[in-house]
């Protein structure tokens, strides 16, 4: 069998959990990574200097290997700055939306409109492009409400705010102080949703939809989900509150309604769909959609699969999802992320990372690491540095595996939760 070689675009802890997992299967031959990390420099050859965002020079890559069978695009600004087109355009294959399709993630207001128009169960909300008027609007609307800047900000754009001078100084600061850049010339406002959150990432072809097991991300910060909002600060899968019966709702109410709609306005949606789900009693609403694998739920989910990632690529890409059975084993898989002191506001990079035995009790998955120049040693390049992640029989165990690895690791300033899958599970 002729071996692919495949290059992969990002370089944080979903990218190293995706070459991990392309490693492991027979088909795939040699990785690539742009720009890659320090963990995935040890199976991949990483083209260090190029950004991902840098599509000209991403494009020029691939024209330049003929060997690359594949190109997997996982961050969001690549996908809506039309990597996947440009690939495709030029007669590469792509594993990843159009930027048609993944603005469902780049503009809150199209997905909120998208829901409504399909009716498919989300917060409700207004959106508005003046300042003026959302301020008119927060004045009266019921406490606490949802504020959301429209385009992409790194999970950051969301502010919920718990009285109404929050509101207002709220507006101001995403569509007058820009806050969030030009994420911010728009916004919407929604109403608060009480309930309990469980990520859903589905690998969607165009017309079949088939949902990856159910995984919930920590956003906050610090334990207790006290702190800010961060990137995620770690993952577990699967969600024992997601029930069979959650399942098939979120599958009729949302899910296929979602793809049926995408393909229904010209932007058929072709990678993963990553549904944000809010669980409120029996009802089950949209927070979010993202139109790439989550981080780190990714981390926690890949691991539990069984089914070759490669063929599961290859079916997404082919519009052949409904062929392909899809096994994941019984498994639970707990991530805990080790972040720089600081984050998610300002932190120090270059710390040494001194891993003791971690890598022999867990899968250590690099997120923000790069080899130091000088001395040769990984040290930290960003806010979130490791995901230490474990399978065990239950969560209780795979939890216990990663802490114990978690205790192995430490560099300068390292935090991380002690609390990731022991609440709400
Ligand atoms: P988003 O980027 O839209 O997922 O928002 C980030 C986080 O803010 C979500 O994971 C939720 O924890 C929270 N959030 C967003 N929208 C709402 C809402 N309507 N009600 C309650 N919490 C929300
Ligand atoms: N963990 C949330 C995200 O990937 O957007």
């Amino acid at each position: 069998m002729e071996k692919k070689n495949i290059l992969i675009v990002g370089g944080g802890g979903r990218e190293h959990a995706i070459a991990w997992k392309l490693k492991q299967s027979k088909r795939v031959g040699k990785l690539y990574a742009i720009p890659g990390n320090a963990g995935i420099a040890s199976i991949a050859e990483c083209v260090s200097d190029v950004k991902a965002t840098d599509i000209d020079k991403i494009v020029e890559f691939v024209d330049s290997r003929p060997d690359i069978y594949m190109t997997v695009v996982a961050p969001d600004d690549p996908l809506a700055m039309g990597l996947v087109n440009r690939l495709n355009e030029r007669g590469h294959r792509a594993f990843g939306p159009t930027k048609e399709a993944a603005i469902i993630e780049a503009s809150k207001a199209f997905s909120k409109d998208l829901m409504k128009k399909y009716g498919i169960p989300t917060a409700k909300y207004e959106v508005f492009d003046s300042a003026e008027k959302a301020r008119e609007y927060v004045k009266t609307c019921d406490i606490p409400v949802v504020l959301k800047a429209d385009g992409l900000a790194l999970g950051k754009g969301v502010l919920i705010c718990t009285t109404r001078e929050q509101a207002l100084s709220g507006v101001k600061e995403i569509m007058e102080d820009k806050a969030f850049g030009a994420a911010g010339g728009k916004m919407v406002v929604e109403e608060f949703l009480n309930g309990e959150e469980v990520s859903v990432l589905a690998y969607c072809d165009g017309e079949t939809v088939k949902p990856m097991p159910a995984s919930r991300d920590h956003k906050r910060a610090l334990d207790g989900d006290k702190g800010l909002n961060t990137g995620g600060m770690g993952a577990f899968s699967p969600v024992p509150m997601y029930t069979q019966k959650l399942k098939e709702k979120a599958e009729k109410e949302i899910f296929v309604p979602t793809v049926k709609a995408m393909k229904k306005e010209g932007r058929p949606f072709k990678g993963v769909l990553y549904f944000g789900l809010m669980v409120c009693g029996e009802n089950i609403k949209v927070l979010e959609y993202n139109a790439r694998f989550g981080d780190p739920e990714t981390q926690a989910v890949l691991p539990r699969l069984k089914t070759d990632l490669l063929d599961v690529f290859d079916a997404t890409i082919d519009g052949t999802l409904d062929k392909l059975n899809i096994e994941y084993s019984a498994d639970a898989c707990v991530c805990v992320v080790a972040a720089s002191g600081g984050y998610p506001e300002k932190y120090e990079k270059g710390k040494v990372i001194d891993f003791g035995n971690s890598e022999k009790l867990a899968t250590v998955f690099h997120a923000g690491t790069a080899v130091c120049k000088e001395c040769g040693k990984i040290v930290t390049s960003g806010g979130r540095v490791l995901g230490i992640t474990a399978l065990g029989k239950d969560l209780k165990e795979a939890r216990a595996k990663a802490y114990a690895a978690v205790k192995e690791v430490g560099f300068e300033g390292m935090y991380y939760r002690s609390d990731i899958c022991s609440v709400g599970i």
